[in-house]
């Protein structure tokens, strides 16, 4: 069933427990992503970044609407990464069930009053808001603390914000940083800071630059001809411990892109004489459902629906 964020996420936060919001670009995304929440019985986020919309318009929304009606588990359709008021009031119309507005890097002053304008049209036909608070950015482990100040979120600056927005749920930076490419060695995420903001702040938090980034699915896809360098995710552990302390929503794009991308790649270095897409995109497709389907089972999510 379609829902709103709340819905998902409310019950997440309380269960200790966090719920995987992927980031679809097509149709096999998200039947790899619907699919699997429907397999696992886990409620489940589908979101279209302000690209994706631009990519696959109002047709790829009615996609990701189509199935979230049809499955028997909670699906929400969440706008990753609005930049502005008409970009969030442009996803409600075109049936998002769940908006974020990105005025992250604003001032604090101006970040409130983005956030509240979308909040009060948001809330009055009933979707829910995640607002973002703090600079997202691979924080390396040897950064001394006050530069880490600097771009990591503040608890008590998030108390003021959330209590002057009325934002739903908070994105919080808390050491990651969106893309392959998280930092050197072991990507840092500072468990202590999401543990003291969880303790003032009850609201669900959101972890963005979630993606685990796997060493085999990076070998495959070096194998299969792909090249990238030293590639390097968040580690399954941290975002197990983040969900104990009150992540509720993590958010996963890059992981499937490797996974469709290597998909692709196998069957085509395989295969040079095949051209039919369902056997280029079909492989594809159930690499990426293997990959919700770890993220699922890390998060906790599954059998929650
Ligand atoms: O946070 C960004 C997401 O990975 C979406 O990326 O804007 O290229 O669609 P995109
Ligand atoms: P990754 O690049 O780690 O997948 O993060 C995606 C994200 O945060 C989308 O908002
Ligand atoms: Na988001
Ligand atoms: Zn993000």
């Amino acid at each position: 069933m379609l829902v709103t964020g709340n819905d998902i996420l409310i019950p997440a936060r309380a269960g200790k427990y966090a719920v995987g919001a992927f980031n679809t670009n097509n149709m096999e995304i998200t039947q790899a992503i619907i699919h699997t929440a429907e397999k696992l019985r886990s409620p489940v986020m589908v979101q279209m970044s302000e690209g994706a919309i631009k990519y696959g318009g109002q047709d790829l929304a009615d996609i990701v609407i189509d199935l979230a009606q049809r499955s028997t588990v909670p699906v929400a359709l969440h706008l990753d990464h609005g930049s502005s008021y008409d970009s969030a009031l442009k996803a409600i119309k075109m049936g998002f069930t769940s908006v974020m507005i990105d005025a992250s890097h604003y001032p604090f002053e101006e970040n409130v009053h983005e956030t509240r304008r979308v909040v009060e049209a948001a809330h009055a036909m009933g979707i829910s808001v995640e607002a973002e608070l703090g600079r997202l950015g691979g924080i390396e482990e040897h950064v001394v603390v006050d530069e880490k100040d600097a771009f990591l979120t503040d608890p008590e600056e998030a108390v003021k914000f959330v209590e002057e927005t009325g934002t739903d749920y908070l994105a919080i930076a808390i050491g990651t940083s969106h893309g392959a490419y998280k930092g050197k060695g072991r990507p840092f995420i500072d468990l202590a800071r999401i543990k003291r903001i969880s303790e003032l702040v009850s609201i669900p938090l959101v972890a963005h630059g979630s993606s685990g980034v796997p060493a085999e699915l990076v070998q495959r896809f070096r194998d299969a001809g792909g090249e990238i360098g030293d590639a390097v995710g968040i580690a399954d552990e941290d975002l197990q411990q983040a969900a104990q302390y009150g992540i509720a929503k993590v958010n996963v794009d890059t992981d499937l892109r490797l996974a469709m991308t290597t998909g692709v790649r196998e069957v085509l270095k395989k295969n040079p004489k095949e051209f039919d897409p369902r056997k280029i995109f079909g492989p594809a497709r159930d690499l990426m459902s293997q990959v919700v389907e770890h993220k699922m089972r890390v998060l906790g999510s599954v059998g929650k629906a």
